[in-house]
């Protein structure tokens, strides 16, 4: 595989994609696109409709942080703290797209895996796959996601990427038939999750009972009923499960041993030695996803490892971890032109994305972003997140006076809590 610094789209030539950073605002075009751009234009917008219409357990789970929910706000916090200082005199006419790991996308704007998206809303997985294809940006379907990496591949053969949990019993044996099965059905890149080798204590999800059995109570059921369009979709849908891994629970297998087979056997890291086995099992690209620390990046690289995805897992697993972004310059530092430095945790609008290119990002990943869009809007959620970040993005990119997303990695930016080794 080629180095991240290679990878870049300076000097691409504009396509249909290229438009100037003047078609973002409020009420450019019409019909139903152009009517969600002016009535939900940004994250908060979004956010505060997923609140009102999905159950509450259910958007608890997205919007929770482990503990206090500290390290979910210290990443808000510190991604509001970088500025960029602008640069005048270049063309209004800007474009995003990017090339990562030897394949072209619109933007530098990926879905991060999410376990369990079909809580968030019945049928995520099937949507946020249909609209990563459309909008021709990564998504990485989760171990956990409620669609399986077949349909995935299916309905978005050209961005598909996997991430991966370990499942360490009998050397890996499930693992490395994952890595086959992802193999078999043309998953570009696989992301091995390295930052969650234990189960976080999320208190909301603990207080509304959303524990491995889930039963529901009259509070949950209470919250359903109030909950139209969801509870349609669930209708629709039906309950979320684990396809990806059913086929390994063993016989006589229903929703409930296979929810006890992934809470047995699911941990959600790897140590060196299996990635170093993984490197040698995938032709592709690999990305570890969860570093923080320099050194870690240095050891993937070691490795042979093609990218790491530098993220706190959106403050879910540690509350004493540095908000991501304040660790991304040392990171890129270190891996240089060796390997692909992705981003995510805190992202919620297209300077977000600007914020983190500029700080060495070669591309950058929204959890909660999309699942808002989902929550909010169902299945034309995830394409007006996508088109509202890009929009965004091109607006902060013709601002700072970079008519691509290589230029912006050389912007002049303030960042005074970035880590220094
Ligand atoms: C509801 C939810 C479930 C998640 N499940 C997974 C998962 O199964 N595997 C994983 O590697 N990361 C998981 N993540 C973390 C995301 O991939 C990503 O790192 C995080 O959401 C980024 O932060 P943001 O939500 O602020 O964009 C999950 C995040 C959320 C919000």
């Amino acid at each position: 595989m080629s180095a991240g610094a290679d990878m870049d789209s300076a000097g691409i030539e504009l396509d249909q994609s290229t438009v100037s950073a003047q078609a973002w605002g409020a009420g450019s075009g019409t019909g139903r696109a152009a009517k969600l751009k002016q009535r939900l234009p940004t994250f908060s917008f979004l956010e505060k409709a997923a609140r009102r219409r999905i159950p509450g357990f259910a958007f608890d789970f997205v919007d929770g942080g482990t503990g206090e929910h500290l390290a979910a706000a210290c990443n808000r916090n510190a991604l509001d703290a970088v500025q960029i200082i602008p640069r005048y005199g270049a063309s209004a006419v800007v474009n995003t797209e990017i090339e990562l790991f030897g394949r072209r996308y619109a933007s530098p704007i990926g879905i991060a895996p999410v376990g369990v998206d079909g809580l968030v809303w019945p049928g995520a997985t099937q949507l946020l796959a249909k609209a990563a294809q459309r909008a021709r940006i990564p998504y990485i379907t989760g171990t956990l996601a409620s669609g399986s990496l077949e349909e995935v591949a299916r309905l978005c053969p050209d961005n598909v990427w996997l991430q991966l949990y370990g499942l360490p019993r009998d050397e890996h044996r499930v693992t490395f038939d994952l890595i086959r099965r992802a193999e078999d059905c043309g998953v570009h890149v696989l992301v091995a999750t390295l930052d969650a080798p234990v189960r976080a204590k999320r208190p909301r999800d603990l207080h509304n009972g959303l524990i491995v059995p889930f039963r529901m109570t009259p509070r949950t059921v209470w919250q359903v009923a109030m909950s139209r369009h969801w509870a349609q979709a669930l209708l629709k849908n039906g309950a979320p499960g684990f396809p990806n891994i059913e086929r390994y629970v063993g016989g006589g297998s229903g929703m409930a041993a296979t929810a006890g087979f992934v809470q047995r056997e699911i941990k959600g890291t790897f140590d060196w030695e299996t990635l170093a086995r993984m490197r040698d099992a995938w032709p592709r690209a690999l990305v570890v996803k969860g570093v923080l620390h320099p050194d870690d990046a240095e050891r993937a690289i070691s490795l042979g490892i093609d990218g790491v995805l530098v993220s706190n897992h959106g403050g879910r697993q540690s509350e004493a971890a540095p908000p991501s972004i304040d660790m991304l310059p040392s990171i890129a530092r270190v891996v240089g032109a060796r390997a692909t430095v992705l981003f995510d945790s805190g992202i919620r609008s297209g300077l977000d994305i600007a914020r983190a290119m500029a700080l060495g990002a070669h591309g950058t990943f929204c959890g909660r972003a999309f699942l808002y869009g989902l929550a909010a809007l169902g299945s034309e959620g995830p394409d007006h997140v996508a088109q509202l970040l890009d929009d965004e993005l091109r607006t902060a990119l013709a601002q700072n006076g970079a008519y691509n997303c290589a230029q912006l990695r050389s912007a002049a930016v303030r960042h005074p809590a970035a880590w220094q080794a």
